[in-house]
Order: C-alpha cells, then sequence, then structure tokens
C-alpha cells in the first residue's frame, strides 16, 4: 500500500467517525443543523479523497475524469436546486427520490464490479453481497420511484391490488433465491444478474403498490433502510470499508426510524406493507349521531389566551397544510411578551413524516426550549389553561385509550385534561385515520372552524387589541 493510499485510508476512517458523531447530533434540534453540515462534510471530503486515490493510482482515463465532473456537476447542481426549492409538505416525496437514486447506484456498483473482475476473484463473499445488492437496490429504487409518484399524486394514492399479485410475488421470491445461486455458481453468466434484476425491479413496483398514500412516510423510511443496505453490500462486493459503515449506518438509522413511526403510529410493520388504514377511503367507525359541539368566536379564544397563565399549543398536520406556522410562532411571542407561558406539544408522529412539527416550528424560529415532547409535556396538561390544537386530530383522540378502533393503543397528547380546549380546524374533517374524535365534543372544548393561517392571523389582531 503507497503512503497516499495509507494516509487516504485514514481519511476515510476520520470521515465515518464524523458520519456517526453526524447521526448522533441530529438527536437534538438544538445540534441538528451541526449534525447536517459535519456529515456532509465529511461525504465531501469522502469524495475528494477518493478522487486523490484514483489519481494516485491511475486507474482512470481523461475520458472517465471528464465524465465523472460532468455527472458530479450535474448532481450537485440537481441536488442542491431540489433541496432549496422542495416546499416543506414534499418533502417525503424529495427523500424517496433520494432513495431511489441511492439504491440505483448501489446496484450499478455491483452490476459494474462484476463484470469487471476477474472470473477467478468472482467468491461467493463477492457473488452473495453483489446479488443481494442488485435485489435489494433494484427493489429500493422502483419502490421509491412509486412511493414518491403516489405522495406526488402522479400515482393513485389508494391501494392498487391486483389479481395474482400474491402469486407474482411468491414467483418474484423464488426468481430472487435462483438468481443468487446461478450467480455464485456461474459468475461469468450474464443471466443470474438479468434475472435478479428484472425480478427486483418488478418486485418494487408490486411492493408499493397496494401500500395506502397515507402510509407512505413510513414505507420511505423502511425504503430509505434498504437504500442502506444495499450501499454496505456494495461495500462488500468492492471490498470498501468506508461504503459498509456509511451503508450500515443509514440501514440501522433507517430500521430504527421504522420500527419508532410504526410504534408511535401503534401499527406493525407488517400490517403498514399489508396495508389498511391510511388509504384516503376510510369511514368513521365512530358513525352514528354526530355529536354536539360548542362553536367558539375569535374573541372568546382571544380572551381565553390573553387571560391565561400557561398556554400549550398542540400542532399538526393542518398547521403544515396551511403553511401557518410563522402566524402561529408571532401568535406565540405575543403572548409570552404578554407574560402567558407558552409550550408546544409534539407528537411524534403529528403530521406526516418524522419530526414534521420540529422541522415547520424551527423554521419559524420558535425557541427550542419552548418544543416539549410528548412524555414530557402529558403530566401537565392538568395545570394548562388553554390547549390550543392547531390543525391536529388524531394525536388528540381519546378513542386510542378504547380498543377497538384504528387508533387504539397510540400513544396521544392528553389535551383532553387541560382546563379549556380550543381546536381550531376547518370542519368536522377526519385525519388521517378517518374516525370522530369525541375531543371536539367534549364540555371543556371550542371549535373555532378556520383555516389554520386565516385563523391564526385573525386571533393575532384579537389579542393584541386585548393586550394593547
Ligand atoms: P390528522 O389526524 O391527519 O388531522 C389533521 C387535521 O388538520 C384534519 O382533521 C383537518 O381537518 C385539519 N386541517 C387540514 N388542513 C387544514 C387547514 N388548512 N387549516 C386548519 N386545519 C386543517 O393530523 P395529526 O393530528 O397531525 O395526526 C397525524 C396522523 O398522520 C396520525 O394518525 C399519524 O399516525 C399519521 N401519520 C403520521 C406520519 C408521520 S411520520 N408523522 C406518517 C404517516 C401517517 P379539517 O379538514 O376539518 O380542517
Amino acid at each position: 500500500m503507497s503512503t497516499t493510499e495509507t494516509v487516504i485510508r485514514y481519511v476515510f476512517l476520520a470521515a465515518a467517525a464524523c458520519l456517526v458523531l453526524g447521526l448522533h447530533l441530529m438527536n437534538s434540534p438544538a445540534t441538528a443543523r451541526r449534525g447536517n453540515l459535519l456529515s456532509a462534510g465529511a461525504m465531501t471530503v469522502a469524495i475528494g479523497a477518493t478522487a486523490v486515490l484514483m489519481a494516485d493510482q491511475g486507474a482512470i482515463t481523461a475520458t472517465g475524469w471528464i465524465v465523472m465532473v460532468l455527472a458530479l456537476a450535474v448532481g450537485s447542481v440537481a441536488g442542491l436546486y431540489l433541496a432549496r426549492t422542495v416546499e416543506m409538505t414534499a418533502m417525503p416525496q424529495l427523500v424517496s427520490l433520494f432513495n431511489a437514486v441511492g439504491g440505483g447506484a448501489a446496484v450499478l456498483l455491483a452490476v459494474e464490479h462484476i463484470r469487471q473482475e476477474d472470473v477467478a476473484h468472482l467468491l461467493p463473499q463477492v457473488t452473495v453481497p453483489g446479488g443481494l445488492d442488485i435485489v435489494i437496490g433494484a427493489v429500493t429504487f422502483t419502490g421509491s420511484l412509486v412511493a414518491a409518484g403516489k405522495l406526488q399524486g402522479m400515482v393513485p394514492g389508494r391501494p392498487i391490488v391486483f389479481k395474482g399479485s400474491g402469486v407474482l410475488n411468491i414467483v418474484l421470491s423464488v426468481a430472487f433465491a435462483v438468481g443468487v445461486v446461478w450467480l455464485v455458481v456461474d459468475p461469468t453468466s450474464v443471466w443470474p444478474m438479468l434475472l435478479l434484476l428484472t425480478a427486483s425491479l418488478v418486485f418494487g413496483v408490486t411492493m408499493v403498490l397496494p401500500i395506502g398514500g397515507a402510509d407512505m412516510p413510513v414505507v420511505i423510511s423502511l425504503l430509505n433502510a434498504f437504500t442502506g443496505t444495499a450501499v454496505a453490500m456494495a461495500g462488500f462486493v468492492l471490498g470498501e470499508m468506508t461504503l459498509i459503515i456509511a451503508g450500515a449506518l443509514v440501514g440501522a438509522a433507517g430500521a430504527i426510524l421504522t420500527k419508532l413511526m410504526a410504534d408511535a403510529m401503534n401499527r406493525s410493520i407488517a400490517n403498514i406493507i399489508i396495508g389498511g388504514f391510511g388509504t384516503g377511503d376510510d369511514v368513521s367507525v365512530e358513525a352514528g349521531e354526530a355529536a354536539a359541539v360548542r362553536s367558539v368566536s375569535v374573541d372568546d379564544v382571544a380572551i381565553q389566551l390573553a387571560y391565561a397563565r400557561k398556554v400549550v399549543v398542540v400542532p399538526g398536520y393542518g398547521l403544515a397544510a396551511a403553511q401557518a406556522q410563522h402566524e402561529l410562532a408571532g401568535l406565540g411571542e405575543l403572548l409570552e411578551k404578554h407574560g402567558v407561558s407558552v409550550s408546544y406539544a409534539i407528537h411524534p408522529v403529528a403530521g406526516r413524516m418524522p419530526g414534521h412539527m420540529n422541522v415547520l416550528l424551527a423554521e419559524a424560529n420558535v425557541p427550542y426550549p419552548q418544543l416539549r415532547e410528548m412524555e414530557d409535556i402529558n403530566p401537565e396538561f392538568g395545570q394548562v389553561d388553554v390547549a390550543l390544537v392547531i390543525g391536529a386530530n388524531d394525536v388528540t383522540n381519546p378513542a386510542a385509550r378504547r380498543p377497538g378502533n384504528p387508533i387504539s393503543g397510540m400513544p396521544i397528547l392528553d389535551v383532553d385534561a387541560a382546563r379549556n380546549v380550543v381546536v381550531v380546524k376547518r370542519s368536522m374533517g377526519h385525519g388521517y385515520a378517518g374516525i370522530d374524535n369525541e375531543l371536539y365534543s367534549a364540555p371543556n372544548t371550542g371549535m373555532y372552524f378556520t383555516d389554520a393561517k386565516r385563523g391564526l392571523v385573525a386571533l393575532t389582531a384579537a389579542v393584541r387589541e386585548f393586550v394593547a
């Protein structure tokens, strides 16, 4: 090993350590930005070090360099543009597209390496991870594209189930097993790779099509774990430690996130994959007589807030849909200036993506210490004067405490324990789970029917009148 190569290997190791540290920093909103920068920096250094290594080994022709620099430029500009212009609500689609390219790239690495490699070196240590890389990467590629299409409305969000899909999936699974064994036995043949590639690309589509659009964030997290696993497999194929570490990190983090999301929704991953609620076609399980609700005016709400000592805001998907985070932050600031203690209760699956509410409120510069996790804030609701629920529904529904409905067992924010509850939403429309919310008919609940953005502007103006 040349001195340059030795140095580069240490650089790779340092980059991998920075990736681990970056991931750790993402544990808290206060340090997440630094974690992101550190990880991106480590990745940039690793790419640069790879270029130095290739130049040192003279492994790349002039044309190769031109192609690589061009590809890097196109990819970087496209990635930067997409990341800068994407709407916060379209973030899951973007992550899904990134997963697709990650999975696709891992497949290309394996195919190219196996085709180039001297047959004598193609031991099972290379062909087994190679075959798995092709399967996992290609499933991720098409699966992620379908998932992004569903969220973007380009593919119907309802579950698409077709006759014979069960049989097809069994056939495809057999094809995977046959393909991997065939590749190990005869690595010189192109056919096992073609079989694996075709079966996996089809499986990605047939796996995601039957899943309802609203379950897509969990599926995307699962596919993210797949991308990491495919990259780690590519690392085994190439004998590249950095790829193995980076891929394993993404794979493990994605798997943990998927499990956490599924747990917070009280659903098993198998249940999500097989399909269920969240299809958009759900009907109310509480249907029956519509319970009476108390409608309140903007002035009623403003008086309650202005005279409260402790207000807890409960943001949900409707806040994101209305893009009303800045208006909410403005109201919170006004109340704080008036001496009201304001905090924001964050449910782990409020919204439609992990950390949705944290990101939304951070965007509006709500101070981090005011953000309170569910377990932390729940015991305090009894001392809360006003719980102000903005566009949140399922995460506040007391029905979760009873068995026999789609959200049974899901931990909720104990909003109903507050002295007064004000719910800001447009109608009696359901949330993601498609069931009635009994919080709305509770005697201490007032419904302020309005779009979150419009309502918060009016509410801020009304509060200002009272505190002036
Ligand atoms: P939801 O239960 O989905 O309720 C959102 C509410 O917002 C709706 O009832 C809707 O009522 C209201 N709304 C929509 N647009 C609005 C607007 N412009 N202004 C005011 N209100 C508006 O939201 P949640 O409480 O945040 O719960 C999240 C749900 O999504 C959970 O069931 C969770 O399991 C599921 N889920 C979450 C994730 C992640 S990772 N966060 C992923 C998949 C699924 P109106 O139509 O009457 O206004």
